[in-house]
């Protein structure tokens, strides 16, 4: 699937450093006037200042949608449900609601909750289902055929969310995004491109070959209006009836007919036993911050919290941003975080005994750092564990009330749009998730298939995850919020962020755009972004033992922080989002 590109750097308003900085304090206030006037909102990296909210996602209109509702008198959940369900419409590779993801939520007086909504293996699955007669993985089917489809969870997230914690009434909510669906919004290249992309083999009787075409039949080109009266229909039934809209009545019953049909396993009985849950945070401490993030089933808050940790044994004072002992560093600790996640976690409903409080523990982290050496790179054994399929085209966002409610929200389809699968009746595209579980029992390689039991395929099972949406607190309120897409990069990229604005003090958006790299236990090699590491500390690390690999790029972060001092919310879009952007109010 096509890489995330980097827009172009498209505003000066991040030259406005003066905040981090605080040097000239008289001129601040008459400064963050002018650009709270003049940069409300912006695509790509540049900062943008707001009092009263703020939302950051990675489409811009959907954004939009998130203020609207905040000026409207709504809270920060009631936002991020108008902003997911109008990601479904503008941003339809990873916004969704035939996928699951991850919210974690604080209140203005610091108390932290999560709802989950991952979505859970069909009754019909079972643990060797994407086998072959020789019991080998059958190549593809686990990627891209309706047997990926796990049963989505996003509706009954947002629902769940709204019901508990929501102000403005739901159908206020679902509302622009049918709108968007309905009357349409106009073409970007950028999903243009995807169209062409995903065009290119595609017969007419594909979902996604109708997918972005007119009423004329042609793929709608860059300015036109793109019109999805389809979704529109969907989404009106949930408008009208909430939970029960998608996971009963047409759209259940539609569902299971397109699946009957075509070889897919999820049924009404399935789509009627969805529910989300509400979890647990798992807390973690660095310093005098508080981290608040996912728990099992994903696996994201539970590696950031120990790689913190290790992170807090190690004067950073003396390692540089950047330098050949940084990246040896955070690439070791990454490493026994990852071969952690995949010795320990899964879906905590099927893994009672999960030992979320030793790896999370102070203790546990002091162990796992102990033999670092900050001379050679470790090697990691893949007589163990590992996995290689990720799908990275997930998206996150972040949001803030003027209360200071805070939502941290990531969710995915799995790949770029997701199965590529779906029914013209119902106008969404269904996800992969299913490939997010170890394939083949037993089978691990150094290529990176894991095969240990947690994460086996079960019924009503859910796969593990790497979604990482993560709220820090400090002085007991929301100090950072932040997430990003990306399959397992997620926890690293996530981690480098929160990590360069809680001991690199960055702002958010040189914490956003700064060189990040990736290590996952298996493959052994540290990924790299291009033009963003120096030949020289690639050659040092080489010399230490360390396999290096090139990529374009790994993460596309959405990023709030709070300045106490002046009481503003700050947020950023990661430039690799091209129609992402952050608006404040
Ligand atoms: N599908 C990406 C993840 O859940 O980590």
């Amino acid at each position: 699937m096509n890489e995330p590109r980097r827009a172009a750097d498209n505003n000066s308003c991040n030259k406005i450093e003066i905040l981090s900085n605080k040097i000239i304090k008289d001129g601040f206030l008459l400064i963050l006037v002018i650009s709270a006037l003049f940069f409300t909102n912006s695509k790509g990296t540049a900062q943008v200042y707001g009092q009263n909210g703020m939302v950051v996602s990675s489409n811009i209109l959907a954004s939009q949608v998130g203020i609207d509702i905040l000026k409207k008198g709504g809270n920060a959940i009631d936002a991020s449900v108008a902003t997911a369900f109008a990601l479904a419409v503008t941003h339809p590779k990873a916004g969704n609601i035939g996928g699951g993801g991850f919210l974690v939520f604080m209140n203005a007086a610091g108390e932290a909750t999560t709802i989950d909504f991952r979505e859970k293996a069909p009754i019909a699955a079972s643990a060797n289902m994407f086998l072959d007669s020789t019991s080998k993985l059958f190549k593809g089917i686990n990627h891209n055929s309706l047997k990926t489809v796990g049963v989505p969870g996003t509706v009954a997230g947002l629902y769940m969310a709204h019901q508990k914690y929501g102000k403005l009434p739901w159908k206020e909510l679902v509302q622009p995004s049918i709108d968007l669906a309905k009357n349409g919004f106009v073409m970007s290249w950028d999903l243009y491109e995807d169209a062409l992309f995903l065009n290119e083999d595609a017969k007419p009787t594909d979902f996604m070959y109708s997918y972005f075409r007119n009423s004329n039949g042609e793929i709608t080109k860059p300015g036109e209006v793109w019109k999805q009266p389809s979704l529109a229909k969907s989404l009106k039934l949930i408008r009208n009836k909430g939970h029960d809209g998608f996971y009963k009545g047409e759209i259940a019953h539609e569902i299971e007919n397109y699946m009957k049909k075509n070889g897919g396993l999820i049924t009404k009985t399935d789509l009627e036993k969805y529910s989300a849950i509400e979890r647990k945070p798992i807390k973690g401490t660095y310093k005098e911050f508080e981290i608040y993030s996912m728990p099992p089933p994903s696996s994201g808050g539970v590696a950031l919290v120990e790689m913190m940790n290790m992170l807090e044994l190690v004067d950073l004072d003396s390692i540089e941003f950047n330098s050949t002992d940084y990246v040896h560093l955070i690439a070791e600790v990454m490493r026994r975080a990852f071969a952690d996640r995949a010795e320990y976690l899964g879906d905590p409903d099927f893994n009672p005994d999960m030992p979320l409080d030793k790896l999370t523990s102070k203790a546990y982290a002091k162990k796992r750092y102990q033999n670092i050496d900050m001379s050679k790179a470790s090697v990691s054994d893949s007589s163990l564990y590992g996995h290689p399929y990720d799908g990275n085209n997930t998206t996150h966002f972040s949001v803030v009330d003027k209360e200071g409610n805070a939502v941290s929200l990531t969710y995915t389809l799995e790949d770029s749009y997701g199965s590529q699968l779906g029914s013209n009746n119902l106008g969404f595209i269904f996800n992969n998730e299913m490939q997010d579980f170890n394939p083949v029992p037993g089978v691990t390689t150094n290529f990176g298939q894991i095969g240990s039991a947690p994460n086996l395929i079960a019924p009503e099972k859910r796969m593990l995850s790497s979604m990482t949406p993560t709220i820090v607190a400090k002085n007991g309120k929301p100090y950072l919020i932040i997430g990003s897409p990306g399959g397992r990069t997620i926890i690293n990229t996530v981690f480098q962020t929160v990590l360069n604005v809680l001991a690199y003090d960055m702002q958010i958006d040189k914490a956003i755009e700064t060189m990040k790299i990736h290590h996952q236990w298996l493959p052994d090699e540290i990924v790299y972004e291009r033009f963003l590491m120096s030949p020289d500390t690639r050659a040092a690390l080489q010399a230490m033992g360390h396999r290096l690999r090139e990529v374009k790029n790994l993460g596309s972060l959405m990023g709030i922080t709070y300045d106490a001092e002046f009481k503003v919310y700050i947020g950023a879009a990661d430039s690799s989002s091209p129609n992402g952007g952050a608006v404040g109010y």
